[in-house]
């Protein structure tokens, strides 16, 4: 293994590191995007896409990261420079790190705006808004929302400097404790939430919209969506988990722990689909209702249950604490580059980062009011920031990243990093790092130029 060591610091265990991956996954991306992708492309067929993506390109890109990191040991930028020089003889392999630092910051600039939604239903469930009222009261509340632009940027404001007050930190104070105590809550809320929607839901309409594929639903637009949030949910393709990778300890087991941090990802993302499209049905509500979904379709279950204030009101904590433990991920990479390369301290990179990022999220924010009428490519800024970096930008990043790491690095070099010998294990990451996974999102790339162009 190589012996540099991670200028930043390290993980107190793999545990920790997994708790940070899986912190880093779960997100905005499971529990709001998620089911409302899933419900604008038709369900069913996208899920098993979807799920596909996951298992069949994501794994083995997730692994990709965490190797390329750990062996380099720097940030994305640097890492990929280095092991390029060494393996290849170039150091042009970073711009693979550079593409990835504009992704995360591109990102965070609308993820910060919908946490911030999240933020603020936090008061609004606690304040009793969505005590008794009609499902139809409930869309009119979303829809003065998304039009009051001043709260937005309030909230979306707030939620930045959340983010950055913990990244100034360094790596291990406050993210490890976050994710240790919020995710396992989140978990059971949402099985809490999951019996509500069995109960009193249409849960056999949502079972079916979910898990019956229709195919005469899915585009090829449906399955670049697919593959774009399969990169999106797991974090993978921008360089977040490799700038985690950095910190992982040499004798943590690369393998087993992405496997642990897919199938946590992926459970939650189901678990969100399965309590929210439950209500959509119950409710006569349109599944393609788009990114007001779980803010039109939740607050009506809170609304009604008993307990339902308490009940809505953790909800939206923990959506905002996933949230936040998902930006810190995004904002990772480049926070490390402007530390190591350009001897910027971690607090002075926050707030530089911070301030940029603040401003780009105006477009998303204005998006939904102001400029809303501004409509080009696929509809608004938002629509157009959140297409060109979940379905383009991080497919090929990861692209690049796993043709690294199965052709240009030496068969020694990764079997040496994952440790678990060259049998069969080895050889089926290798095959899908090698083979599945780049020449699967090289088709879909095709297919799409095809739609559109040919
Ligand atoms: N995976 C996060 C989510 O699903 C989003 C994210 C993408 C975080 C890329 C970090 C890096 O919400």
């Amino acid at each position: 293994m190589s012996n540099r060591t991670s200028l930043q610091g390290m993980w107190s265990s793999r545990f920790a590191f997994i708790l940070a991956v899986t912190g880093s996954a779960v997100g905005l991306g499971n529990i709001w995007k998620f089911p409302y992708i899933a419900g604008e492309n038709g369900g069913g067929a996208f899920v098993l896409v979807y799920l596909l993506c996951v298992f069949g390109i994501g794994l083995p890109i997730m692994m990709s990261e965490i190797l390329i990191g750990r062996r380099g040991r720097r940030n994305p930028v640097t890492t990929m420079a280095l092991l390029g020089e060494e393996e290849a003889g170039t150091e042009r392999w970073k711009l693979v790190g550079v593409m990835g630092i504009f992704g995360g910051i591109l990102i965070l600039s609308f993820y910060s705006v919908i946490a911030g939604w999240a933020l603020s239903y936090t008061f609004k469930s606690g304040s009793s808004a969505f005590v008794g009222v009609s499902a139809q009261d409930i869309g009119d509340l979303f829809s003065d929302h998304l039009a009051d632009w001043k709260s937005q940027v309030m909230w979306h404001g707030i939620f930045m400097v959340m983010t950055i007050s913990v990244v100034a930190r360094g790596v291990r104070n406050g993210l490890e404790l976050a994710v240790r105590v919020l995710m396992p809550a989140l978990l059971i809320l949402l099985v809490a939430l999951l019996f509500y929607s069995m109960k009193e839901g249409d849960f056999s309409g949502a079972m079916r919209f979910m898990f019956s594929p229709k195919w005469e639903a899915l585009t090829i637009d449906g399955v670049m969506i697919a593959l774009g949030h399969a990169f999106f949910t797991l974090s993978v393709g921008m360089g977040a988990v490799m700038a985690y990778g950095a910190y992982l300890p040499e004798d943590a087991s690369i393998g087993s722990t992405s496997i642990a941090v897919v199938l946590a990802d992926t459970t939650i993302a189901i678990l969100s689909g399965l309590v929210i499209f439950p209500i959509v049905f119950a409710n006569g509500l349109d599944p393609g209702a788009g990114p007001g979904l779980i803010f039109t379709t939740l607050p009506v279950a809170f609304g009604s249950m008993s307990g339902g204030v308490v009940f809505g009101t953790m909800f939206f904590i923990l959506l905002s604490f996933a949230a936040w433990t998902s930006a810190i991920g995004l904002i990772e990479p480049a926070m490390a580059w402007l530390n190591e390369r350009k001897e910027l301290t971690r607090v002075k990179a926050s707030l530089l980062l911070g301030g940029v990022i603040f401003f780009l999220g105006l477009l998303t924010i204005f998006s939904f009011n102001l400029l809303s009428g501004l409509q080009f490519g696929r509809g608004t800024f938002f629509d157009n920031i959140d297409f060109f970096t979940s379905s383009v930008m991080l497919p090929l990043g990861g692209f690049f990243i796993v043709v690294f790491a199965g052709w240009v690095m030496c068969r020694n070099s990764t079997s040496e990093e994952l440790a678990i010998g060259t049998g069969l294990r080895f050889s089926t990451w290798r095959f899908l790092a090698r083979f599945v996974a780049p020449v699967a999102i090289l088709a879909i790339f095709a297919n799409a130029m095809i739609e559109a162009f040919g």
